[in-house]
């Protein structure tokens, strides 16, 4: 990996929990941000959606708050999705949140919370766009217009597009203050790399923002991590893979073999844009043990919210971050600036390591003492329960000698007796070992 997109993902990889937040007019037909593209709705019947947007409950400071509770270090919001409405007052379109009822640059105010609160900043940028008018429409993947036979043979300038694409992106870098993270999205076939002229576009980003992170997408996506992982990345292959919805069963490494900074973006139910009938909500445990993953495997998770029409973030999201933010308030230390552990993955949960401390994550309740697999006895200083710092009391007893060469711990007084693990969630265990 390249020295400075080590240096640059410096504070990205030692973050590891951001929120991910879709949001735009498809909040108002609630049901995810592709329904342009699925019902194959044109620019003038989706445009119902731009004439209704009145999001009167928008306060991003809510938002912000709601993830630092959470434990999130960073917040990405689509400045523009793939149906190409803005919600920044872009110069080069009509079509963005100043002209709705919103009457203001959503933009803005979001990137002002965020650095109030002492967050870091992304913005989401979609290099598709179903809304203008020179994107390839009939024959393309996905385009709502893809199976409209009057748009055969239709005469477009990608040029045109090309030129205000990178013009906006120019607007978010040199309009908003200093962005912490671009996250664009998304290449496909032949629409990828230097069809959207990605060198140049990504040498524009980086000569305003020299130290944004920009994320693989401008030549893969959920599919493809592109060039990242190859000995010869491409000038646009980004700082960081971005699996989708599932965690690498070994986390992300260049063709080295070497581990490389990547996120896993997921959501909450099964929807990014808001969806009102999708209530398959994982649970706040789930989550904290996919977090406890990702870093175990080197990685980062973005968790998505899709807030409603009127701007709030569903009830059932906020409730999950909540039990997440008690969780990770007095657990923080096992997942900030933590990585893959030296020690091999334990049968009874996770460990996740920072320096010479090992985090032990365990979800599955011994019975008697637990054994701290990889750890010899003698090498042991001490064992904290993270979550109220008491030290844990060794567990060897008469029945452990047949295993000399393991460590043990127990979760009582009586290290031949079972015990329920005090946080069913995860229970952390701090380790540490003598010089
Ligand atoms: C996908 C989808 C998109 C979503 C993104 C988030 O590529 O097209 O709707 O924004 O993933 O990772």
């Amino acid at each position: 990996m390249k020295q400075e997109i080590r240096e640059r993902t410096k504070w990205f990889m030692d973050a590891r929990f951001g929120m991910f937040i879709h949001w735009g007019l498809y909040a108002i037909p609630a049901c995810g941000e592709w329904v342009m593209s699925e019902k194959e709705m044109s620019a003038e019947e989706y445009r119902t959606y731009f004439e209704q947007f009145d999001p009167y409950d928008y306060d991003p400071k809510k938002w912000v708050s709601l993830a630092k509770e959470a434990g999130m270090k960073y917040i990405v919001l689509t400045a523009k999705h793939h149906d190409g409405f803005c919600l920044f007052d872009s110069k080069l379109t009509e079509y963005k949140s100043t002209n709705t009822k919103a009457g203001k640059d959503l933009v803005r105010e979001f990137t002002d919370a965020c650095r109030e609160a002492g967050l870091k900043v992304g913005l989401y940028y979609s290099v598709i766009d179903w809304h203008h008018p020179d994107f390839p429409k009939y024959g393309d993947r996905q385009h709502p217009m893809r199976n409209k036979e009057e748009y055969k043979g239709e005469k477009i300038d990608f040029d045109r597009y090309l030129a205000y694409m990178h013009g906006q992106v120019k607007e978010l870098v040199t309009g908003y203050g200093k962005l912490d993270l671009l996250w664009f999205d998304f290449s496909y076939d032949d629409m990828a790399g230097e069809k959207w002229k990605a060198t140049e576009l990504v040498e524009m980003v980086r000569s305003y923002q020299p130290d944004v992170i920009i994320d693989n997408r401008l030549e893969g996506a959920g599919d493809n991590h592109g060039s990242i992982t190859t000995e010869h990345p491409l000038p646009y292959s980004g700082d960081f893979a971005s699996p989708e919805q599932i965690i690498p069963p070994k986390g992300v490494c260049d063709d080295k073999g070497e581990p490389i900074p990547w996120e896993l973006c997921a959501t909450m139910n099964n929807h990014w844009g808001y969806c009102n009938f999708d209530h398959e909500y994982k649970t706040s445990k789930m989550l904290i043990r996919k977090l406890v993953e990702c870093v175990s495997k080197g990685g980062n998770m973005i968790l998505n919210v899709g807030p409603d029409a009127r701007g709030n973030i569903p009830e059932e999201s906020v409730k999950i971050l909540k039990e997440i933010g008690i969780w990770m308030a007095k657990n923080n230390e096992s997942i900030y600036g933590c990585g893959i552990s030296e020690l091999p993955k334990p049968e009874w949960g996770r460990y996740t390591q920072k320096g010479d401390t090992i985090y032990a994550h365990v979800y599955e309740e011994p019975l008697g003492a637990l054994p701290l697999y990889g750890i010899r006895p003698e090498r042991l200083k001490n064992v904290i329960y993270l979550a109220d710092g008491s030290e844990m009391n060794r567990g060897e007893a008469w029945n452990t000698v047949l295993y000399p060469d393991v460590a043990f711990v127990s979760f009582g007084e009586n290290p031949v007796f079972t015990y329920p693990l005090p946080d069913e969630k995860d229970t952390v265990l701090k380790i540490q070992m003598k010089e």
